[in-house]
This record gives structure tokens, C-alpha cells and sequence, in this order.
């Protein structure tokens, strides 16, 4: 365990075991003549959607968008800037956003209402985790792996200040790492 971890929150093993349910229960809802575009926000949900992905069995395109709302401060700014755009088109295709964790919204929030103004046929949410204690805006989210607590939390692509990305598990930090 790496000596900056608090407490495992959930292992490689419960990761991979919720990956599968997830990519099931995606595989199941679409049909397999619909054109997907499943995009992952970068860089968080990158470890993520590289699991996810192969867990779902219809056939689906896969695209990124970069954007940043925290940097490397331990609050949402509000302010998402986009740093990646999509390169596929993605009009009238159903498209499929992969998120490692919503905490406030504000970064979800701003990219539906940009890809809704695209002329999709459908938009769905797909998160590992969930935070919804600390939720400022509505966002209606179609696939939650786990709901966790008011913790601040990094691994399985998720970070603090750019580090623990590469941390196969999902884990809370010791308070002194970043106070
Ligand atoms: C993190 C996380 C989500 C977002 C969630 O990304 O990966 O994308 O914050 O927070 P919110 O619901 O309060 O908006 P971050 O902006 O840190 O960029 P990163 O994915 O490159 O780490
Ligand atoms: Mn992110
Ligand atoms: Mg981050």
C-alpha cells in the first residue's frame, strides 16, 4: 500500500468485479444497432474507461474529451475548461460520457449541456463513483459504480495534484498529505 493512503477503499478486485456489472448492464441497454460514442473525460477517467470498455460486448466508437476544473487545487473552480475536443462527429449518434467521479457536478453539468447542443440522439452518464453529498447542480446519472463519502479520494486514475493516477485501487489520502 502506498504510504500516503489512508484506507482502500475499494480493491482492484471490487473494482473489476463493478467494471463487469457495469459493462453489462451498458451492453443490455442499448441496442446493437445503435451507434454509440462512448467519450471519456480525460485525464481521470482514462484507467476507467480502458476496463469499462472491455467489459461492454455491442459495437461502440470510443472518443476523449480533455477538460479541468481543479488543477491542482483541492476545490472545484467552477470553471471547466476544455482542453481536448471530440474528433469524431457526433451528431445524431448516442453518446455515452465516462466519468471516474462526480463530486460537485460542475464539470458534468457543463459538458452535457455542451454535447446536448449537438444534436445527439441520446446522452447517458456513466460514473465509478459517485459523491453525492457534495453535489451543486442536477445531473441525472444513468450507471453509478459505488457511492462514496465526503473523502478526499485518488487512485484508479483519479489524482491529487497530478499524482496517485497509476494506484490500481480507489483509496482516501492521510489528511497530512494534503493539509
Ligand atoms: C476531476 C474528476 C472529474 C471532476 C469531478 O477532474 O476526474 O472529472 O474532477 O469534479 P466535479 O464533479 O466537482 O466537477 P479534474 O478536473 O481534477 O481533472 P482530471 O480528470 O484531469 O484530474
Ligand atoms: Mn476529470
Ligand atoms: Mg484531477
Amino acid at each position: 500500500m502506498h504510504n500516503d493512503v489512508e484506507e482502500i477503499l475499494f480493491s482492484k478486485e471490487d473494482i473489476s468485479r463493478k467494471v463487469k456489472e457495469l459493462g453489462e448492464k451498458i451492453s443490455k441497454d442499448y441496442n446493437r444497432d445503435d451507434e454509440v460514442v462512448v467519450v471519456g473525460v480525460l485525464k481521470g477517467a482514462n484507467v476507467f474507461m480502458a476496463d469499462l470498455i472491455r467489459e461492454i460486448d455491442i459495437p461502440v466508437y470510443i472518443d476523449f474529451m480533455a477538460v479541468s476544473s481543479y488543477g491542482y487545487s483541492t476545490e472545484s473552480s467552477g470553471i471547466v475548461r476544455i482542453l481536448k475536443d471530440l474528433d469524431l462527429e457526433i451528431e445524431g449518434k448516442h453518446v455515452l460520457i465516462i466519468e471516474d467521479i462526480i463530486d460537485t457536478g460542475l464539470t458534468l453539468k457543463y459538458l452535457t449541456d455542451n454535447l446536448k447542443s449537438r444534436n445527439i440522439k441520446s446522452l447517458k452518464i456513466c460514473t465509478l463513483l459517485d459523491k453525492p453529498k457534495r453535489r451543486k447542480c442536477d445531473l441525472n446519472i444513468d450507471y453509478i459504480g459505488f457511492e462514496i463519502p465526503d473523502k478526499f479520494i485518488v487512485g484508479y486514475g483519479i489524482d491529487y495534484g497530478e499524482k496517485y493516477r497509476n494506484l490500481p485501487y480507489v483509496a482516501s489520502l492521510k489528511e497530512e498529505t494534503y493539509k
